[in-house]
């Protein structure tokens, strides 16, 4: 640890990607894809804006706002939402549609809404009820926890439920019912200083439990929780102030916390608080770089059928306390069976303010049972309950590491692709508004689509994933809405199908269509880990595109444009004309597509290709000709005559400006023959006529300068020519070859 830190001084950033030697025996007990690290090179294949045409079901009222708190019921036909001032709930059996089923209202009173502003506490954006818990507690109830005007309320059990959610709406905090009983883990008074883990609702009797004040946390966030049932443990993860890093001012870290689900206090000592508190720190951190230390999100994702609880594991997005790292984030993988070796192994002692290395083994830490343990047993738990443990990744490093995304919830799902091997996919929600789809390979991540989910960024949010249904449901300040977690049928080919890698997607060779592999089992074409076409795709190649022929004037400029179908493309232009002609006559726009100046040599056909993973296709194909203009002859053209150089220099400006001229950058509903024969000389005229105004106010400007000198001239006594001669000198020679240049055009 020291070592480490030595390296965090000196904040130096070294990228390097080493393959973390993780043993092909857990990998394949997992039966699932561990990987080493990934690139930085994170980006999606494909991105699917918010359209018009193909809208995602959005529920929105004007009178529900901040529905972020999200609970679906075991039949999937009804979707609760927390929200502000009320509880929804939703008819979600519709696969298109969202309807609202009934609003509870749940608004806190005129008298606690005006003790809430008293307080100095704002009445519309702090003091209404927000719903923050939704946990079913039997068949028939679910139970609800809203801030309710900084006096948390719920609607069932007690009048009181502090404990339960925070008294601030900003303020984050995490719920999770087992068997009927609530744990939660909250800040816990009015300033939101004291945090509280505790269990409500308590069965059969046994008291509520929550935390010994003496377990210090500081200032923890806290962000999900899970329960393991074959052990009876409850998890929680957050991050806090790391104050065993007395050395480090601020240093924060990711955490995990246990808790026995059964536990129920000491019988002298602990009465009525955790015996099996324990915590631990989660280390996310790519090799030789600063560590992601606060955690955002935690998904936690069950074993296939089949297999021990100890593969239960924890996808956790991390962003960075330092601002070098401010804008990425990253996602780490744990096990369940390596938190608990942690926290089955040696403890750290709290004395003096200071946490050191506990020398004697006390073998009863962070068990449980431990309620009628002895005092002795009940004064180590009070001082050591911080693991001397760090819990590692799977893989020792982030499966995703993005540079330029920062990730705010996640959501994972384990899924068989066509061949049979398991492969998880996660779904990140980014605060740029997008839903990243990711699945992890063997060695690899990749990033399958991005879709936009919203469009303004919105930083309250919620993602539920309901795996039976195939949809995610996204909650955010303005409304729900639901997202598919595939959506095949929009790879037109079987080489877009393949090459997209999704193990939820195949080519149905039957059909021709790219269908859900579910739908298909016997003969999906599909090669999630290399996107190999050649081989999936024999037979249902796609035939080449129709040539499109389009027509242009002499010196006319022509934009043939080239779409790409994924962002991994590399796109190019081949023609027999661009390798005998110089370059320089051909130019790709920014957007790849291809812009030259129309002349005898270079009207022809034009292909634009498209390689991904070594697959070629012909993405476009063009044949341009000269069109007929009988009133070219009489048009008292301005541009015409241009040396080569200039030819380079007018289209340099060209290219430049489709952001003007196109009208609608994103309609690529635009047909290539829009394209050409529309105002390029038009624009060309209009920039010759800037020319000649900018040449003209250099003259002036120069004039200026010349009037100047002479006047410093003439008070010097050498008085030798008029400075209005000058003045008419000067404006003509700056001006001649522009003047001039009109006729020489007529001339040809
Ligand atoms: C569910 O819990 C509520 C609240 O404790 C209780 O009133 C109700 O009877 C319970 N219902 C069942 C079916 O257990
Ligand atoms: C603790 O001790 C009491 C009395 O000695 C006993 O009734 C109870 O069952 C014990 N509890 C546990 C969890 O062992
Ligand atoms: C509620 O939603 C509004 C936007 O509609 C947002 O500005 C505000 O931060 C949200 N409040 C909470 C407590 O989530």
């Amino acid at each position: 640890r020291q070592v480490a830190f030595v390296f965090l001084g000196t904040g130096t950033m070294v990228v390097c990607f080493k393959h973390a030697g993780i043993t092909d025996s857990i990998r394949d007990m997992l039966k699932m894809s561990v990987r080493p690290p990934a690139s930085w090179s994170a980006h999606a294949r494909s991105t699917r804006p918010e359209s018009p045409e193909r809208p995602l079901p959005l529920f929105r009222r004007p009178d529900s706002k901040n529905t972020t708190t999200l609970l679906l019921s075991d039949d999937g036909f009804t979707l609760f939402v927390g929200a502000q001032d009320a509880v929804l709930s939703l008819d979600v059996s519709q696969p298109d549609v969202i309807t609202m089923k009934t609003k509870m209202d749940w608004k806190p009173p005129p008298d606690v809404l005006h003790k809430c502003t008293t307080k100095g506490k704002k009445e519309t954006t702090d003091c209404p009820n927000f719903v923050r818990v939704l946990q079913p507690i039997n068949a028939t109830h679910l139970y609800a926890c809203g801030t309710f005007a900084y006096n948390p309320h719920d609607t069932y059990m007690y009048n009181d439920a502090k404990g339960c959610c925070p008294f601030n709406p900003y303020h984050r905090n995490t719920a999770i019912s087992v068997d009927g009983e609530l744990f939660t883990a909250t800040t816990n008074d009015f300033l939101g200083k004291t945090p509280m883990v505790s269990r409500h609702l308590s069965k059969d009797g046994r008291p509520d439990v929550s935390q010994d004040t003496s377990v210090t946390l500081n200032e923890p966030t806290f962000v999900s929780s899970a329960s393991d049932t074959s052990e009876g443990k409850v998890y929680f993860f957050f991050s806090e102030f790391g104050n065993e890093y007395s050395f480090l001012d601020e240093f924060k870290v990711a955490r995990v916390a246990q808790v026995c689900k059964d536990d129920i206090g000491g019988e002298r000592i602990l009465q009525k608080r955790w015996t099996s508190f324990a915590k631990a720190e989660l280390l996310c951190r790519p090799p030789k770089e600063l560590p992601f230390n606060i955690i955002q999100d935690v998904f936690t994702l069950t074993p296939s059928e089949g297999y021990s609880t100890q593969d239960i594991i924890f996808y956790g997005i991390f962003t960075s306390q330092w601002s070098v790292a401010s804008g990425q984030s990253a996602v780490c993988a744990f096990r369940l069976g390596d938190i608990k070796d942690v926290f089955a192994g040696n403890y750290k002692i709290f004395q003096n303010h200071q946490w050191s290395p506990r020398m004697d083994k006390s073998s009863n830490l962070g068990k449980c049972g431990l309620d009628n343990a002895s005092d002795t047993t009940l004064m180590a738990v009070k001082e050591s309950f911080l693991a001397s443990g760090s819990v590692r990744p799977i893989g020792n490093a982030p499966v995703l590491n993005s540079p330029d995304q920062r990730y705010s919830r996640i959501a994972a799902l384990r899924t068989k692709a066509a061949n049979g091997q398991d492969y998880t996919i996660l779904f990140l929600l980014s605060e740029s508004g997008f839903l990243h789809k990711a699945v992890l390979l063997n060695k690899d991540t990749h990033i399958i689509e991005e879709i936009q989910v919203f469009r303004q960024t919105q930083l309250v949010k919620n993602i539920l994933l309901s795996t039976s249904k195939g949809v995610l449901y996204v909650g955010t300040s303005e409304g729900v809405t639901q997202v598919p977690v595939s959506q095949c049928s929009s790879y037109k080919s079987c080489a877009q199908c393949v090459l997209a890698r999704d193990p939820l997607c195949g080519w149905d060779p039957a059909s021709g269509h790219c269908a859900s592999v579910s739908a298909i089992p016997a003969n999906a074409r599909q090669d999630v880990e290399h996107g190999n076409v050649m081989k999936e795709c024999q037979g249902s190649l796609t035939a080449k595109p129709l040539p499109v022929e389009v027509y242009a004037q002499l010196n006319e400029v022509v934009r043939l444009k080239c779409s790409r179908s994924s962002n991994l493309a590399t796109l190019s232009w081949k023609s027999a004309k661009a390798s005998v002609l110089p370059h320089h006559l051909f130019f790709h726009s920014r957007d790849e597509n291809l812009v030259f100046m129309a002349t005898p040599d270079t009207f022809g056909i034009y292909h634009c290709i498209s390689v991904e993973r070594g697959y070629e296709e012909t993405a476009a194909i063009y044949t341009v000709r000269q069109s007929v203009s009988p009133r070219v002859i009489d048009t008292p053209a301005v541009q015409i005559r241009i040396t080569t150089t200039e030819t380079k220099d007018q289209m340099t400006t060209m290219m430049e400006i489709p952001k003007d001229m196109t009208p609608d950058p994103q309609s690529s509903s635009e047909k290539p023959e829009d394209i050409v024969n529309h105002k390029e000389p038009l624009t060309a005229k209009n920039y010759h006529s800037e020319l000649v105004a900018v040449s003209f106010l250099l003259a002036v400007c120069v004039c200026v300068l010349v009037l100047g000198g002479l006047y410093g001239w003439h008070l010097q006594g050498r008085y030798k020519l008029g400075p209005s001669d000058t003045a008419e000198g000067g404006y003509k020679e700056e001006n001649d070859p522009l003047e001039v240049s009109p006729p020489s055009i007529k001339a040809e």
